[in-house]
C-alpha cells in the first residue's frame, strides 16, 4: 500500500514524480504529495540557495496535479513523491506524505508501517521535535534530523565506508525502526542525493544516463528506463545523478548487477477501454493462451519449470493467499484433490501466521498472490519456510518479494494488472492450478495418460469459449445491470468447483460497486441465509451441467419461492434452467471441471457494469489498494 517515487537528474522532477505516481496510484489514492529541492534563479537574493519545497493534496492524484499547476516555485531536478493509502491518521492533507522534520528542510516518503512509532515519537518530542501529523511516518524525518544534529556536533565524523552524512543519519535511523517499510529521503542541505531503504516493502531503483529513479514498482519507471535494481530487505541505496550505490545495513558496499525489464510502457495503458478492469477482463483469453503456449508442449506435456524432484516427495499441500487469490486457491484445492488425489488445505494468509497447522513432513506450501507483495501472504510463507516446508510461489510478478522468498516460483504469465479488482490474474492463477494438478497427477501416477490428454485438450478449447462469452454477453449484461444500480444486497450461490466462483462474484460486486453481497454454497442457504431473501435481494446462481447441476437448480427454486429475482449463470438451451431463472447469463457446456474459467466471466462483467452505472471509480474503489503491503 502506498506508492513512493524519487528522481534525481536533469529533467523536471515534478513531471517525473507525477508520471510515476500516476502509475502507482493503484497502490493507494487517498492523498498525494511531492517534495523537491528547487534551483533558485537568484541565489544571492536569499540567505540560503537551496530549500525544500513541498506540495500535498487530499484526494486523488488529480488534486495534487491541480495544485502543482498553480504552484510558482522554481523548477527542481531532485524530488520524492507519494500516493497514500491511510494506515495511521485520516486521509487529510496534514497526514499526506512527504513528511518533514521540524526545520522543514528534510523530507521522507514511506510505504509501510513503523510499528514502534509511539515510543519513538514520545522520545523525539522530549528532545524538542514538533509533530504535526497523526502518522507513524513522521518519526522518520525527525529521527534523521536528530542523528544529523548529533553527527554535526561530532564534526560530521562518519565511518570511512559511509558515502555521506545524510546516508549515515538514515542508516542510524533505520536501526531504530521496527516494522515493514520502504522509504526515500531528501535534504535541502544535501541537494545531490536521495537515500532509499527497503525493509520488507518493495523498492526498485531505475538507472538512467545522468539520472536515476526509485519507485515502489516498475510501472513508474518504464517510461524512462528499463535497467533496474530491486533492493533486498535491509539494503540502503544512495542515488546521485551519476551513480547508484547499494549498501547493507552495516554500511558495507554491495555489488548489485542491474536487470533489464522486458516491459514496454503500452502494457500499462488502457488501450481504448474505458477502464483498466474492462481491458483486463478482455485480456483473459489471451492470457490463457499464453499460459498454455508456455507451459504445455505440442505433444501435451505440462512443464511448469519446477526444479527436478520438487513434486515427487510431496504428500500434502497447504495453500495460503488472500482475497481473490484465496478464491483461486479454493479451486486449486478442488483440482489437486479431485484430479491428482493430493490432500490440500487452503488458509487465509492472515490467519495462517497466527494459527499454523501442525508441521508435517513433505508438505508443500504454496503462496498465491498476484502482486507478489501481499504482506500477510509473504509473512505466512516466511513462517512456512522457517518450519522447513518446501515453498512455491504462484504470481504474475516473479520479480516481486514472493519470487525471492519461495524455493520455486510459477509465473502465471498474466502480466501486470492495474484495476484494483483482480480479473485476468485470477483466471491465470486458475490455469496454473490446472497445470499443477496435471503435473502432480503425472508425478504421482494418479492421472492416466488418457485422462491427462483429455484434460489438456479441454483446456485448449477454453479461450475460444471465453471469447464467445465476452463477445456475446457484454451488451446484454450492461443492460441487465441497470436494474441493479439501486440494489442493496445480492446473494451468489454455487456448489462444488463453482462455490469459490460464487465467493469471487460476490467479492467483485462488493469491492467495486459497494453493494453488499455474499457468496454461499448453494446447499447451505436453507441453514440460515435463506432468511435474508425477499423480492429486493437478487440471487445469482451458478448452475452448470455436472455432478451438482440439479441440486443447484433445486436450491435456486427454493430462493424463487421466497420471491428473489434469479439470475442463472447456466446453459442457454436447457428448459429446466429457463423455468427457474428470470435471466440467464449463458455459458457454453463444457466438462464441469473447466466451468470456473467460464462462469467467472459474466460475474466480472456484471459487477463491472453495475459499478459503472452507479458512476463509481471502477479501477480505484474507495478504501482499497492493489497491493496490500501492510499486515
Ligand atoms: O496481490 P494479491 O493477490 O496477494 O492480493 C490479494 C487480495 O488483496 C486481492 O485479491 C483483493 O482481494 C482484490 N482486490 C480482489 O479483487
Amino acid at each position: 500500500m502506498c506508492g513512493i517515487v524519487g528522481y534525481i537528474g536533469h529533467r523536471s522532477a515534478n513531471e517525473v514524480l507525477i508520471s510515476g505516481l500516476r502509475k502507482l496510484e493503484y497502490r493507494g489514492y487517498d492523498s498525494a504529495g511531492v517534495a523537491t529541492i528547487p534551483l533558485l534563479d537568484h541565489p544571492a537574493d536569499r540567505p540560503i540557495d537551496r530549500y525544500l519545497h513541498r506540495v500535498r493534496a487530499k484526494g486523488k492524484l488529480i488534486q495534487l496535479e491541480e495544485k502543482l499547476k498553480a504552484d510558482t516555485a522554481p523548477q527542481a531536478s531532485i524530488g520524492i513523491g507519494h500516493t497514500r493509502w491511510a494506515t495511521h491518521g485520516k486521509p487529510e492533507e496534514h497526514n499526506a506524505h512527504p513528511h518533514t522534520n521540524t526545520m522543514g528542510n528534510l523530507a521522507v516518503v514511506q510505504n509501510g508501517i513503523v510499528e514502534n512509532y509511539h515510543i519513538l515519537r514520545s522520545e523525539l518530542k522530549q528532545l524538542g521535535h514538533i509533530f504535526v501529523s497523526e502518522t507513524d511516518t513522521e518519526v522518520i524525518p525527525h529521527m534523521i534530523a536528530e542523528f544529523l544534529t548529533q553527527l554535526e556536533k561530532q564534526g560530521n565524523m562518519i565511518p570511512d565506508k559511509s558515502p555521506s552524512v545524510l546516508f549515515e543519519a538514515v542508516r542510524l535511523t533505520i536501526a531504530k525502526l521496527q516494522g515493514a517499510y520502504a522509504i526515500a529521503v531528501i535534504h535541502a542541505d544535501y541537494p545531490d542525493e536521495i537515500v532509499v531503504v527497503r525493509q520488507q516493502a518493495p523498492l526498485v531503483i531505475g538507472i538512467g544516463k545522468d539520472e536515476n529513479f526509485c519507485a515502489s514498482d516498475t510501472p513508474a519507471l518504464v517510461a524512462y528506463t528499463r535497467t533496474v535494481i530491486s533492493l533486498e530487505n535491509g539494503e540502503i541505496a544512495r542515488l546521485t545523478r551519476e551513480s547508484v550505490q547499494v549498501y547493507n545495513s552495516k554500511g558495507d558496499r554491495l555489488r548489485r548487477a542491474p536487470q533489464t525489464l522486458n516491459w514496454n510502457p503500452t502494457m500499462v495503458e488502457k488501450q481504448g477501454f474505458k477502464h483498466y478492469m474492462l481491458k483486463e477482463i478482455y485480456e483473459q483469453p489471451g492470457v490463457f493462451r499464453t499460459g498454455l503456449a508456455i507451459y504445455v508442449s505440442e505433444t501435451n506435456k505440462v512443464d511448469l519449470g519446477l526444479p527436478t524432484g520438487f513434486i515427487e516427495p510431496i504428500e500434502r499441500v497447504e495453500i495460503i493467499a488472500c482475497g481473490t487469490s484465496w478464491h483461486a486457491s479454493l479451486v486449486g484445492k478442488y483440482l489437486l484433490e479431485q484430479l491428482a488425489g493430493v490432500p490440500t488445505s487452503v488458509q487465509y494468509a492472515s490467519e495462517y501466521r497466527y494459527s499454523p497447522p501442525p508441521s508435517l513432513k513433505n508438505t508443500l506450501v504454496i503462496g498465491v498472490t498476484q502482486s507478489g507483495e501481499t504482506a500477510d501472504t509473504l509473512a505466512a510463507l516466511e513462517l512456512a519456510k522457517s518450519r522447513g516446508d518446501r515453498c512455491l510461489g504462484i504470481t504474475n510478478r516473479v520479480e516481486s518479494s514472493i519470487g525471492r522468498i519461495s524455493d520455486a516460483v510459477i509465473d502465471t504469465q498474466a502480466g501486470i494488472e492495474i484495476g484494483v479488482a483482480a480479473t485476468k490474474t485470477f483466471v491465470a492463477q486458475l490455469l496454473m492450478f490446472y497445470l499443477l494438478a496435471l503435473e502432480f497427477g503425472a508425478a504421482k501416477g494418479t492421472l492416466t495418460e488418457a485422462r491427462s490428454q483429455e484434460l489438456i485438450e479441454g483446456l485448449r478449447q477454453l479461450p475460444a469459449y471465453m471469447e464467445r462469452i465476452l463477445e456475446g454477453q457484454e451488451r446484454y449484461i450492461e443492460d441487465l445491470s441497470r436494474q441493479f444500480t439501486h440494489t442493496k444486497d445480492f446473494i451468489f450461490l454455487g456448489r462444488g468447483i463453482n462455490f469459490p466462483i460464487a465467493l469471487e462474484g460476490a467479492l467483485k460486486l462488493k469491492e467495486i460497486s459497494y453493494i453488499h453481497a455474499e457468496g454461499y454454497p448453494a446447499g447451505e442457504m436453507k441453514h440460515g441465509p435463506i432468511a435474508l431473501l425477499d423480492e429486493d435481494v437478487p440471487v445469482v446462481a451458478i448452475a452448470t451441467p455436472g455432478s451438482v447441476y440439479e441440486k443447484v437448480l433445486s436450491n435456486s427454486q427454493e430462493a424463487k419461492a421466497r420471491d428473489a429475482k434469479l439470475i442463472g449463470v447456466a446453459p442457454l438451451d436447457d428448459p429446466a434452467a429457463h423455468e427457474v431463472f428470470d435471466y440467464i447469463l449463458p455459458i457454453p457446456v463444457v466438462d464441469e471441471i473447466f466451468s470456473p474459467i467460464l462462469t467467472v466471466i459474466p460475474l466480472q462483467l456484471l459487477s463491472y457494469h453495475v459499478a459503472a452505472h452507479r458512476g463509481l471509480d471502477v479501477d480505484q474503489p474507495r478504501n482499497l489498494a492493489k497491493s496490500v503491503t501492510v499486515e
